[in-house]
């Protein structure tokens, strides 16, 4: 079983290295020995430490090593949309399999390449492309497929988790927890995907197409993240008995008209301490999963780094060099349900809000009459000093206000216009909440 590689970096290096080290419990796993054909790189020339391999399998052509007639598998550890995207459908036109990390190209167009799988009666494997070394993919598309995922909320970014979990602890702001992300080399140089949230959202929608039968793109994912959660924001959670997490929350709906819906999105929230979440600190990911029968499902682990994702990778590599020598492939996509992703403004969410108002009689009623106007309910509602010491501001108090649980649009109009009472001095703080708190 010969197998074509491309890139060879983070990812790549740790593939080869364990390709290497487990030659032989992988042959005997598959059946065939495994063997690299050829490996394509930007730069040939490049460093790459003590890689055990021969440096004559380098090349700058990977369409030229996807067409070789000696390759049976490709593996995609390049990253980006193009030329990723033409060369992975070029090899699975031809027949040839594919494993992949690559999320960004999977939730931007993986239709294009499951298409290119179907029809060259090729397999298309990604369990390293959301959660690294977790198995996550696989018992969503395979052990999971006898029954009906209600919802999946996920920590699957680990950069931002590892800044969330460290302003937590540290009392730190944004700034400061990103530097020392950053320092210990969590964080990259260019964090924007990371901490804007864009890496989760890609995640997320290979996530929900998994769960609900449904192709979700990036596109239709609403994203929102963490470079505004505030030290003041993250002190308002603890006082809740709460931590910040940035999650990823793909769940089923009905619309108004009945037809069910999902919907998918990824921003900060609030979990209240006793949720399985909340304990993921570090850069670890988990992912929760609530389905019909299975009931409640956690999965936990290394969501990042070179061995933990060449460790799926690898085992992405097993299954489909198994499916060629019994001349068999795994079940194709599964789409059918086809439901209609639901906007944000009707995702049902609930909004933890801490506003500054003028201490005197009537302010409670023209707070509370702004949610009612809006159909908000209110579930709890706690008053102290203003400026959270305790002697507060004087003439004016705080008041922290959760909300039963509601559209998300209703609740967004209800902090507009809150923002723009006479009364109401600041908004110091809005957050999601999510888990039962
Ligand atoms: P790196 O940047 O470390 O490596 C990229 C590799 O691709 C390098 O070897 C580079 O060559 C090669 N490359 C880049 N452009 C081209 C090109 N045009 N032609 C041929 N080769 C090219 O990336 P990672 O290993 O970190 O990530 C790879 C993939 O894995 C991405 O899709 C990423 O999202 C995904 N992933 C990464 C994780 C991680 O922790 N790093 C976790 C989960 C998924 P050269 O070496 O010559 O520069
Ligand atoms: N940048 C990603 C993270 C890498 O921090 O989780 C894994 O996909």
């Amino acid at each position: 079983m010969r197998l074509a590689l491309l890139g060879c970096g983070t990812v790549g290096g740790e593939v080869v290295r364990l390709l290497h080290e487990q030659a032989t419990d992988l042959a005997a796993r598959i059946g065939a020995p495994l063997e690299i054909a050829g490996i394509a790189v930007r730069r040939v020339g490049r460093d790459r430490g003590n890689l055990p391999v021969d440096p004559a399998l380098f090349t700058t052509d990977p369409l030229g090593l996807i067409k070789r007639d000696d390759v049976d598998v490709v593996v995609e550890v390049v990253g980006g949309i193009e030329p990723a995207r033409s060369w992975l459908v070029e090899a699975l036109r031809a027949g040839k399999s594919v494993v992949t990390a690559n999320k960004a190209l999977l939730a931007e167009d993986g239709a294009t390449l499951h298409d290119a799988a179907a029809e060259g009666g090729a397999d298309l494997y990604y369990e390293a492309a959301v959660a690294g070394a977790i198995p996550l993919l696989r018992p969503l598309r395979e052990s999971l497929h006898g029954d009906r995922i209600n919802r999946v909320t996920g920590i699957v970014n680990g950069t931002t988790n590892f800044i969330l979990s460290a302003m937590d602890a540290t009392g730190a702001g944004f700034a400061e927890a990103l530097e020392e992300a950053t320092e210990l080399g969590y964080a990259e140089a260019d964090p924007t995907a990371d901490v804007e949230g864009f890496d989760a959202a890609a995640k997320a929608a290979i996530l929900a197409s998994l769960a609900f039968h449904t192709r979700v793109t990036a596109a239709d994912v609403h994203r929102e993240g963490i470079t505004e959660v505030t030290a003041a924001d993250v002190a308002s959670a603890k006082a809740m008995g709460c931590t910040i997490k940035l999650l990823c929350i793909a769940a089923r709906g009905v619309d108004a008209a009945g037809r069910e819906t999902v919907s998918v999105r990824v921003h900060p929230a609030m979990i209240p301490l006793t949720h399985p979440l909340a304990s993921v600190g570090d850069a670890f990911n988990a992912v929760f999963v609530e389905a019909e029968a299975a009931g409640q499902l956690m999965f936990y682990g290394r969501g990042a780094g070179g061995a933990p994702t060449a460790s799926a990778v690898l085992g992405d590599v097993v299954a489909v060099a198994r499916n060629r020598l019994a001349g068999a492939r795994a079940a194709s996509e599964s789409a059918y349900a086809d439901l209609s992703v639901r906007p944000m403004g009707e995702a049902l969410t609930r909004y933890h809000i801490s506003l500054d108002v003028a201490d005197r009689p009537g302010v409670l009623e023209s707070v509370a009459g702004v949610f009612a106007r809006h159909e908000v309910s209110i579930a709890t509602v706690r008053q102290g000093p203003a400026g959270g010491g305790p002697a507060g501001r004087g003439s004016e108090a705080e008041l922290v206000i959760v909300t039963h649980v509601a559209p998300d649009a209703a609740l967004a109009a209800t902090v507009r216009e809150l923002r723009g009472l006479e009364i109401v001095r600041s908004v110091a703080s809005v957050l999601r909440v999510e888990g039962g708190a």
